[in-house]
């Protein structure tokens, strides 16, 4: 996961760029008052927050046409609503009121403000309080929008595509369905292989080419030699680092830096440019793998290829290796900011990310993260003992053949796919590939670039959505 790690100020650009423009949809931006501690009467009595949410009803049939409700994951959720068109271009087929929910202590959605990252504020960021959210807030806005007999469905990606899985688990009396891409549900609630994750980043490059990834490794083989006989100087000239190296804890942080961008460059390998997460060329791991084996200079060429992720603008003279990436206990990346404290107590309770590169089965530094790690981690910064396998317990692990009315959607570029669900387990729990998908490429807007995969997954995805929409206007109507 990651999120934000790109500068904000960015971001904000574009929001005004894409709001200029009549194309792309006309959100406005609100607060819901919502509920503090779901679960507990006193400890906060009736104390509320302000939850930042972004509405258009420019596609909406007034009072009749269904809700498409965005289960707002880690970050800003103007991000979100600007990097999944697809949404929008949905609503205006299917004339969808759309909500864009933003997650508690990210974005504007401080519950507790600049406190809410200390302890014990930040104790009710948790996955169930954030559901509540939502079911809270979509049970009182249709009533406000006067919506009430609108059908609802729940769309989200990654970690926001885990929520609305439980969503739809959870509160079925209020949803009708679940669009979940690029889900990771398993390997979150800890079933799997600890070894997937980089497996699946690597084997990217690898199906480039064998010689990208003998290329990396042989660079990763490069820095390890200069570490070991301890030659900073050489180290920081060759990866233009602003800061001197002086440990092996700075080494360790390099080999995260370096390995972090492959994992987003493998996560956001769409086929054109975008601008979701940070700046990305089109095919970043195709250019990654051109940019490995540019010359002779291994370790150059790694540098620039870091490089590509981490200086997309141009503007850095040099890598401050603290400031561009944080170590945390998520694996894969917390990114940057307010956002990335919050994503770090995730990961420290609830989430399970115990994923470890290993230099057999991947092509980088061995670098274990086990339940042991993770525990002895989120002691000292936060005070908590993560509880492996409450997840699964939560939200019912792989045993989900009860359930109804979700979609699993997943390319087989991410590295995330093979953590989430990839074979159907009943006619309405459907399980979509998309062959040259990367990260949730399903829920960005159409693009000429697309592979047909795509194209053919969105059609099915709209589809069953129309369909559920309407077996839950017949559901409703039993009422009145
Ligand atoms: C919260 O509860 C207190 C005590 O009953 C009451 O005085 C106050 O008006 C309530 N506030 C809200 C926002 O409902
Ligand atoms: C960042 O990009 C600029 C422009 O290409 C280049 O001059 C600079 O050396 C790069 N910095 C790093 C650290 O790669
Ligand atoms: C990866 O394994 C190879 C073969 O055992 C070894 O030569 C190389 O130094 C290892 N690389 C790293 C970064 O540990
Ligand atoms: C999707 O691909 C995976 C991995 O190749 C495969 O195991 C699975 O059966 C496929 N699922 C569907 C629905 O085609």
């Amino acid at each position: 996961f990651i999120l934000s790690w790109c500068c904000l100020r960015l971001s904000y650009i574009f929001v005004r760029v894409y709001l200029t423009d009549s194309k792309y949809p006309r959100f406005t931006e609100k607060f819901f008052t919502q509920t503090l501690d779901h679960f507990n009467f006193n400890s906060m009595g009736n104390g509320t927050f302000n939850q930042r949410y972004l509405v258009t009803d420019q596609y909406w049939e007034k009072g009749f046409g269904p809700i498409f409700f965005y289960t707002g994951n880690e970050g800003d959720i103007w991000e979100f609503a600007l990097n999944s068109g697809f949404i929008t271009e949905l609503a205006a087929q299917q004339r969808a009121l759309v909500i864009f929910a933003e997650h508690r202590y990210y974005g504007k959605s401080l519950p507790f403000e600049k406190d809410s990252f200390n302890i014990p504020q930040i104790s009710l960021l948790t996955v169930e309080q954030a559901l509540a959210d939502y079911a809270i807030m979509i049970t009182e806005l249709k009533q406000q929008l006067g919506a009430t007999d609108c059908p609802v469905i729940v769309f989200g990606g990654s970690y926001g595509g885990m929520l609305s899985v439980y969503m739809r688990l959870k509160y079925p009396n209020v949803v009708a369905g679940a669009l979940a891409a690029s889900a990771p549900i398993l390997s979150t609630a800890g079933l799997g292989d600890s070894r997937q994750f980089f497996r699946d980043v690597a084997s990217d490059f690898e199906s480039v080419s064998s010689d990208c990834t003998d290329a990396v490794r042989g660079a990763f083989h490069q820095l390890k030699e200069l570490a070991e006989s301890q030659e900073y100087r050489h180290i920081q000239s060759a990866f233009a680092l602003c800061k001197p190296l002086s440990s092996a804890q700075d080494i360790h942080q390099l080999n995260g830096f370096l390995r972090n961008a492959f994992t987003l460059m493998a996560m956001l390998d769409y086929p054109y440019s975008t601008h979701f997460m940070g700046n990305m060329p089109a095919n970043p791991v195709k250019v990654a793998c051109e940019t490995m084996l540019g010359g002779s200079d291994l370790l150059g060429n790694l540098r620039d290829t870091a490089a590509i992720v981490y200086n997309a603008t141009g503007i850095l003279p040099c890598f401050d290796l603290y400031s561009l990436y944080l170590e945390c206990a998520d694996p894969t990346g917390c990114g940057l900011g307010f956002d990335s404290l919050a994503w770090d107590y995730q990961a420290c309770t609830e989430i399970e990310l115990c994923y470890e590169s290993n230099n057999v089965t991947d092509m980088f530094p061995p670098m274990p993260f086990t339940e042991e790690d993770r525990r002895l981690y989120c002691s000292k910064r936060w005070g908590v003992v993560p509880r492996p396998g409450w997840l699964n317990i939560q939200f019912w692990g792989d045993a989900l053949s009860t359930a109804s009315n979700i979609i699993f959607s997943n390319g087989d570029l991410d590295p995330w796919a093979n953590g989430g669900v990839r074979t159907s387990l009943s006619d309405s729990l459907i399980a979509l590939n998309i062959s040259g998908g990367a990260h949730h490429l399903d829920l960005r807007g159409s693009n000429e670039a697309d592979p047909v995969s795509v194209i053919s997954a969105r059609k099915t995805e709209a589809d069953l959505i129309a369909h559920w929409v309407k077996m839950e206007r017949t559901r409703l109507q039993k009422f009145v």
